[in-house]
């Protein structure tokens, strides 16, 4: 069956493969049984500011930016404190300064009007600043939510499994990758299925030099297995 074999490859290889990365040392992915509500929370912290700044920018940028941060707010509760020369300060470098607004607004919304850290998708969209990407991303990453992230690696690795060759800029289409991506995401560890996804797209099957031979996924790839039936497609026309 197609879907479980990929999510099992995909998974597989993320445990072997991932890279060390500062926020996903708290509490071990996968490991959904025995952490407390504080530890998942501050886990969820640790996961919207890291994915707040790696919207446009690079992770060996955001791995020295995200340390300094959580040395200066190692918890919202700090951040709800923080005011915005501050946190525009630690920003320096990083531009779209708005995320950084956002990201201190969003925490002093939590912290001020709500008593517990918002855990699905719908409740983490009301927060100001918070999008889809960033909602799917902490649901599915600290709190199990069984729901998909999408983002350009993300599109890029699923026009080529599948195949999809419409414009991935149009808006109808990215819609069409949410979904599916949303049949995809493996409801047993969706957090560490999306970040597979992302990392695969990070790292191997990239815009211009896709390396299939080390690919988890290659053996389910329509894209390659069209390429390989006709030399005038290639992979990276998708
Ligand atoms: N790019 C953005 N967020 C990521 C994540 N959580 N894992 C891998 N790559 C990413």
């Amino acid at each position: 069956e197609e879907i479980p074999d990929i999510r099992a490859s995909l998974l597989k290889w993320y445990d072997e493969n991932q890279r060390d990365l500062p926020w996903r040392r708290i509490s071990k992915n996968g490991d959904n049984g025995g952490i407390s509500v504080e530890e998942r929370e501050r886990k969820a912290y640790a996961v919207w500011v890291s994915e707040v700044m790696l919207q446009q920018t690079r992770v060996q940028t955001v791995i020295d930016y995200y340390n300094r941060w959580m040395e200066k707010w190692p918890s919202i509760h700090h951040l709800a404190k923080a005011d915005i020369e501050e946190v525009n300060e630690l920003w320096a470098g990083l531009g779209y300064y708005r995320r950084a607004r956002f990201l201190l607004e969003g925490a002093k919304m939590i912290v001020e009007d709500k008593t517990e850290f918002p855990k699905t998708v719908s409740s983490l969209r009301k927060v100001k600043g918070i999008g889809d990407y960033t909602a799917g991303a902490v649901a599915s990453i600290a709190f199990n939510e069984t729901v998909p992230v999408v983002d350009g690696n993300v599109i890029r690795v699923i026009a080529r499994l599948k195949a999809v060759s419409s414009n991935p800029k149009d808006s109808k289409t990215v819609k069409n990758f949410w979904k599916l991506a949303g049949r995809l995401v493996d409801p047993s560890r969706p957090g560490d299925f999306n970040q597979a996804l992302m990392e695969l797209g990070a790292t191997i099957c990239t815009p211009l030099g896709p390396n299939c031979s080390t690919c988890p996924i290659s053996h389910q790839c329509h894209a390659l297995l069209l390429s390989a039936k006709d030399k005038s497609v290639q992979v990276t026309d998708y």
